[in-house]
Order: C-alpha cells, then structure tokens, then sequence
C-alpha cells in the first residue's frame, strides 16, 4: 500500500490508508489512545481502541512524542461533537489496524509548539533540526522557496538566464571583510569568497548576455546583526543596454506581482514606489532607509521604494581617503557638473577635484524601513574606472593588480551595463513578520558568527595546516 499525506486523508472517508510522520501528541481517555500524528503537510487524529486489535494496541502504549511511525487504519467521520475545526483534517479520524514504530525519540530539549520565547536562541541553533520542526518555521521557509521559484518564473519570462558563478574567488569590494580560503596547490596565496558576484555578473555583460540573474549566496565578514548574516542570499540581477529606470521598473513590477499573487492579503503603500532622493531622504527623514508606512501597527501593510542620486564618494575620516559610497564599479553621474557635452577627460579632471561634488547612478530598494536591495549603473570606460580607483586612493600598479583584468576586459567591447541585487533574507523577514532574518534561513549563525549546531568554525588538523603551509600563533 502506498503511503499518502495526511492532508489527503478526508478524500479517503471509509476506505483503507496508510500514513507515516512523527507523534505530535498523545491522549489516553479511559482505555482509548489518540495519537497527532505529523506529517509535513498537516496533522491527523489517530485512534487506538483496546477491544479491536489487542496486540496493536499493546504497541501502541508505548508511543510517546516525536516517536516515528507508520500507520495503516480506516479513515471514519468523528462521531458528532468530537470534531476540531482548528485542524483540517478535523472531521475524520483515522481507526489504527497495524503500527509500525521507525524511531523512537529522546525527550526533546525544548517543546516545538511555536511558542518558541522561553527557549534561548543557542538552543534553538544547536538543535536547529529540531527548532525547524516548528509549524511557525516550515511556514517560513516553505514561503522562501516560493518567493525565490516566483522571482525565478518572473525573470524567465522576461528573457533572463540563471548563471552561476564562482565561490572560490578574488576580494571584491562591497565594503566589508572578506573571508579567505588558504590554496593548497598555490601555497601562501589565499582565495577570497565573493561579498557579492559584482564583478561576474558585469564579466558576463562584456561577455554578451545581456539579461543575467542568479539566486546567489554572499559573503561578508561583518559583524552579524537582526538583518545581517555572514552568509546571505541575493537575487543578483544585471542587464545591457539599460537606463536606470528600466531597472527600477523591472524591480517594481516583479515585486509588486510577487505581492499580488503570493500575498494577496498584504497591501502596497502607493505605486508606482516612491523614487526619493537622497538628500530629500536625509533632510525630511533623516535616513537613507524611511520608513514610508502609512501605519506602522498594521503588519501587513509594505511600503516600498527607492533612494536615488546617492552622491559616488564619501569621506572615510578613519582611513583618511574616499571612499565608493555603493562600490566603485557604479557610475559616476557628470550631469550636475556641466552635462555630459563636456569632454569626458574634463569630467574626470574634476570628479577628481572635487569627489564630494559628484553624484551616482544608483540606488537604494527599501521596505519599511529597511534597505532591502541595492544596485547602480556600471562604468564601462575604463578611464573612468581607473579615475574612480585613484579618488578612491589606489595607487596605478595597486589597480592593475586587483582590477586590471576587469578594466582588460572592457577594452573588447563592454555594453552600458546595470543592475540590481535585492537581498533575499530581510524580503522574508519582513514578509514574514520576523524579528530577526535568522527565522528565515535554515541554518544561520549566533551573534558572534558560529554554527553552533555544526560546531563551525573549528580547529583543523595539523596535517592539513602544513599542506597549507599556515602556521597559527597562539597568544
Ligand atoms: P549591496 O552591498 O547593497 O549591493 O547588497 C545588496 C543587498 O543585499 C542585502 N545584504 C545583506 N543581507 C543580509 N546580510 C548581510 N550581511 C547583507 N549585506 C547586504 C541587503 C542589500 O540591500 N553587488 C551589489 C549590488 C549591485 O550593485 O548590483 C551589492 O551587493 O538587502
């Protein structure tokens, strides 16, 4: 007999089934035993009756919760008055006529009904595979999986392609730490793990493309926060042939559509997104992120939209030197200093002068109050990026080395290029109506960036540290 899910149970009124999940809960009333069994699609009330199979039933006293097992049993209306409209399954039951026990479980660390506050979050993520036994965290995730295959439909539809690209890489600047990877086979000299596929993705532009996107895993050694991890997930978007507003637009209509068609009952502060820019941001609100909700008590209400005309450079006082405000492959906006009718070079002369001066092409995807995405027109001429490095304070020979092969290739024909790339974890937190972008990735990390389930980071053996030729000091 082949086994069904419990959620398909009422279609079975009077026939034979065989169901298979974990003990949710167990009740004796008199003699009789009722079972929740749990399944990944819903809950079903099981009955064990001493008068009808004794030798089941004898098994069947040993059940406590979480244990696994395989039921075969007929599936019977409730008799009038006993059923539990709470559950979907609630007018049937199902009378047990063979058991059989897979696992048998420890008392659990902690309750996974979904109230969830007095259990602390180290336990939660040292047993994560039990925490994720929450009815409230299958929600979350299953919703995850849907925005992501509705954001892959979306593009696909439009011509996009989904292209991979490398982990194991060369530092990117997004503005924080990287995280390295020792090479073996190239001793002393260290991979880097992408902060973000930026410079794939415009790689891929040259390459003629023209429409890329990928559902792509980022990395950055920051200090982890309620909507920062390490690792991330980034709907990562870039186009040729574009101007700022056909990004915007794409942006808009996919989540708007997504909204719609997923979660009909939320609603949209105003559409078209408000496109604010960035000193009208920082003068009425003070932020670079408002929070544009009408009313922030109703949880279901998301305001949208972007912050635009970020200025290109901001002063670093620490480090002494500018900086890329976004990151220095976004295009510097010449307009305000004269239009672009003036010669490129006087252009760059004077972005050179004076950084505080110029602004970008790019902008800012927010959700109430969130920053919920990022992106920017590219340079594509080189000597705009190489001035761009210079303000940023790199040194010619520096520039070769880290950038060369990017400037190389666009000197084979690099369309205008641009993109997007939304973050994936603060969209769900957000949707979801979670604290913390933690609740909405399977295996996060703590606060201080270990997987406290898989003991990550660890010592590694010392063998393998002299194949890498990497010594550790110890102080
Ligand atoms: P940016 O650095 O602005 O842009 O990142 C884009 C979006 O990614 C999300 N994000 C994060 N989410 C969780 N944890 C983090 N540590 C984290 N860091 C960033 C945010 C953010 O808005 N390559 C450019 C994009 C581009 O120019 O196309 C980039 O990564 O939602």
């Amino acid at each position: 007999m082949k086994r069904i899910l419990i959620e398909e149970i009422t279609k079975y009124i009077g026939e034979k089934v065989k169901i298979c999940g974990w003990v949710d809960s167990r009740r004796d009333h008199g003699k009789i035993i009722f079972i929740d069994l749990r399944d990944v699609s819903g809950l079903a009330q099981i009955v064990f009756a001493p008068n009808q199979r004794a030798e089941i039933y004898k098994v069947a006293q040993k059940l406590r919760t979480e244990w696994v097992i395989e039921v075969t049993g007929r599936v019977d209306r409730r008799p009038k008055g006993m059923e539990n409209p709470k559950i979907t399954t609630g007018k049937v039951e199902i009378g047990a006529e063979n058991l059989t026990i897979f696992s048998e479980a420890k008392t659990l660390p902690f309750e996974t009904s979904d109230e969830r506050k007095e259990v602390s979050e180290e336990i939660r993520l040292k047993y994560r595979y039990l925490d994720l036994r929450r009815k409230k965290m299958k929600e979350n995730l299953t919703w995850r999986y849907k925005v992501i295959d509705f954001m892959r439909n979306f593009l696909k539809n439009r011509g996009f392609i989904e292209i991979e690209t490398p982990i194991l890489t060369k530092s990117t600047p997004e503005g924080a730490r990287d995280f390295i990877v020792p090479s073996r086979l190239q001793p002393g000299k260290f991979y880097a793990l992408p902060q973000s596929p930026q410079q794939y993705k415009q790689l891929l532009m040259v390459a003629g493309f023209e429409k890329y996107f990928q559902i792509a895993r980022c990395f950055r050694d920051e200090d982890p926060r309620a909507d920062r991890q390490a690792e991330f997930t980034q709907l990562d978007i870039e186009m040729a042939f574009v101007e700022q507003d056909d990004i915007l637009s794409l942006t808009e209509e996919l989540y708007s559509e997504l909204v719609k068609e997923l979660f009909p009952q939320k609603t949209i502060t105003q559409k078209p997104f408000p496109r604010i820019s960035f000193e009208e941001a920082m003068e009425r609100y003070k932020t670079d992120k408002p929070d544009l909700r009408r009313d922030k008590s109703n949880p279901d209400e998301l305001a949208f939209g972007f912050v635009v005309n970020f200025p290109m450079f901001e002063w670093r006082k620490e480090e002494g030197r500018w900086d890329a405000v976004h990151h220095p492959f976004t295009r510097p906006n010449f307009e305000n200093l004269g239009g672009q009718a003036r010669p490129l070079s006087e252009n760059i002369k004077e972005m050179k002068k004076n950084p505080d001066k110029i602004l970008a092409f790019q902008y800012d995807f927010i959700l109430n109050g969130f920053e919920i995405g990022g992106g920017s027109l590219r340079t594509y001429k080189p000597e705009i990026l190489e001035a761009v490095f210079e303000v940023m304070g790199h040194k010619k020979e520096d520039i070769q080395k880290k950038f060369g092969h990017l400037l190389k290739a666009f000197e084979y024909g690099a369309p205008p290029h641009g993109g997007i790339a939304p973050g994936i974890d603060r969209f769900m937190a957000i949707l979801m109506q979670e604290p913390n972008i933690r609740e909405v990735i399977a295996f996060p990390k703590t606060g201080d960036n270990r997987d406290l389930m898989m003991e990550a980071p660890s010592e590694v053996d010392e063998k393998q540290l002299k194949e890498l030729r990497i010594g550790i000091t110890k102080n």
